[in-house]
C-alpha cells in the first residue's frame, strides 16, 4: 500500500496536459469516484490497525497533493483562454447605444438659435397659472367669449387656479418684472381640455415672442417672421398674413408659409392651397401693456405664438400628432442624428 502511494505520488509529479480537456481527464483518472487515489480509500479499509496511522497520513498528502497539481493545470488553461480573447481583435467590439433628442426638443433648439441670432433671450413661466397671467392681464374680459375658445383645465374647480392654455402668460410674468426694452422668445408646454386625435393633443408646446421698444411697428414684425420662415424652412419661403383676432394683439394676423413640400403648387399636405398655417401675431394691445405697468404712450411691441408639434409635424411629415408623446423607440429613433 506505501509503495503503491509512493508510486502514484511520483506520477502525479510529473503529470502534464496539453489541453485544458487533458486536464479534466486527469482529474477523472485519479480523483472522481472511481479514479486511482479513491480506490486506494477503499482498500484503505483493511488496512492492519497498527499501520492506518502511516498509510492514512501518506494517502491523505497524495489526495491534497493530487488535487493542487490537476486544478492547477486547469486554472492555468482557463487563464490562457482568457488571455487569449482578450487579444482577439476579430472579435466583435461591445457597442454602446446612445439615446437621441426628442424631435420636438430638436425643432424648439432650433427657433430658439434662429431668435437667438436676433437678439431674443428665452425666459420660461410656470404651468399652473392664475387667471390674471392667463386671462385678466392680457385683455380677456371676464364673461368674454375668447375665454372659451381655450377650453380650459381648471385645478381643484377653482376658476383661479389653472393650467395655461398659451404660453401668453409668460409675456405678463416677463412684463411684469421688467421695464422695456423686452426681447425675449418663451418655449412651454400647455394644457387645453381638447378631445385628442391625430390632429389635437390635450398637451402640446409653443414658443411665444415678445418684443417690446420704442417705436416697434408691424414692420418690425413683419420683417422679424419673414427672417424666421427663411431660416427654419428654407430661403425661397413666402408668407402670407392673414387678419385674425387675439384679445391682447392689435392688429392681430395669422401667419402662413408656402408649403415648402410642392413649392406653392398645392399638394395633400397644404391641401391644395400652398400655404400652411403656422403662428398667430399681433402687435401688443396697448391695454395689455397698461395692464402690466408699461406706458403704452412711450412704448410698443409685438408678439407671436407658434406651436412646436405643428412645425415638426410638417418638417418631418408626421401625420398623427400623438406619436409624439408616445415614447415609441420606433418612431423616437428615426430622430437620433436630426441635432
Ligand atoms: N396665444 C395665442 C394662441 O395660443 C397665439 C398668439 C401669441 C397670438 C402671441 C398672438 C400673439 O393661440
Amino acid at each position: 500500500m506505501l509503495d503503491k502511494i509512493a508510486s502514484l505520488l511520483e506520477e502525479v509529479k510529473n503529470l502534464h496536459a496539453q489541453t485544458a480537456a487533458d486536464a479534466e481527464a486527469l482529474r477523472i483518472k485519479y480523483l472522481s469516484k472511481k479514479g486511482e487515489i479513491s480506490v486506494l480509500f477503499d482498500e484503505f479499509k483493511q488496512v492492519s490497525p497498527e499501520l492506518k496511522r502511516e498509510v492514512g497520513k501518506k494517502l491523505n498528502e497524495l489526495k491534497v497533493f493530487a488535487t493542487e497539481r490537476i486544478n492547477n493545470l486547469k486554472e492555468s488553461f482557463a487563464e490562457q483562454q482568457n488571455e487569449g480573447s482578450a487579444t482577439d481583435l476579430s472579435m466583435p467590439g461591445t457597442t454602446y447605444v446612445c439615446g437621441g433628442r426628442h424631435p420636438l426638443s430638436v425643432v424648439k433648439n432650433d427657433i430658439i438659435e434662429i431668435f437667438g441670432r436676433l437678439g431674443f433671450t428665452v425666459a420660461e413661466g410656470p404651468e399652473v397659472e392664475d387667471d390674471w397671467h392667463v386671462f385678466t392681464a392680457l385683455n380677456f374680459p371676464l364673461e368674454h367669449p375668447a375665454r372659451d375658445m381655450q377650453d380650459t383645465f381648471f385645478i381643484n374647480t377653482n376658476p383661479d387656479i389653472l393650467l395655461r392654455t398659451h404660453t401668453s402668460s409668460v409675456q405678463v410674468r416677463v412684463m411684469e418684472k421688467q421695464q422695456p426694452p423686452i426681447r425675449a422668445i418663451f418655449p412651454g408646454r400647455v394644457f387645453r381640455n381638447e378631445a385628442i386625435s391625430a390632429r389635437a393633443h390635450c398637451i402640446f408646446h409653443q414658443i411665444e415672442g415678445l418684443y417690446v421698444a420704442k417705436n416697434v411697428s408691424f414692420a418690425d414684425l413683419k420683417q422679424t417672421l419673414i427672417y424666421f420662415a427663411k431660416e427654419m424652412f428654407g430661403p425661397d419661403t413666402q408668407i402670407r398674413l392673414r387678419p385674425s383676432y387675439f384679445p391682447f394683439t392689435e392688429p392681430s394676423a395669422e401667419m402662413d408659409v408656402s408649403c415648402s413640400l410642392c413649392g406653392g403648387k398645392g399638394c395633400g399636405v397644404c391641401k391644395g392651397t400652398g400655404w400652411l398655417e403656422i403662428l398667430g401675431c399681433g402687435m401688443v394691445d396697448p391695454a395689455v401693456l397698461e395692464a402690466n405697468g408699461i406706458d403704452s404712450k412711450e412704448y410698443s411691441g409685438f408678439a407671436f405664438g407658434m406651436g412646436v408639434e405643428r412645425i415638426a409635424m410638417l418638417r418631418y411629415q408626421v401625420k398623427d400628432i400623438r406619436l409624439f408623446f408616445e415614447n415609441d423607440m420606433r418612431f423616437l429613433s428615426q430622430f437620433k442624428s436630426a441635432y
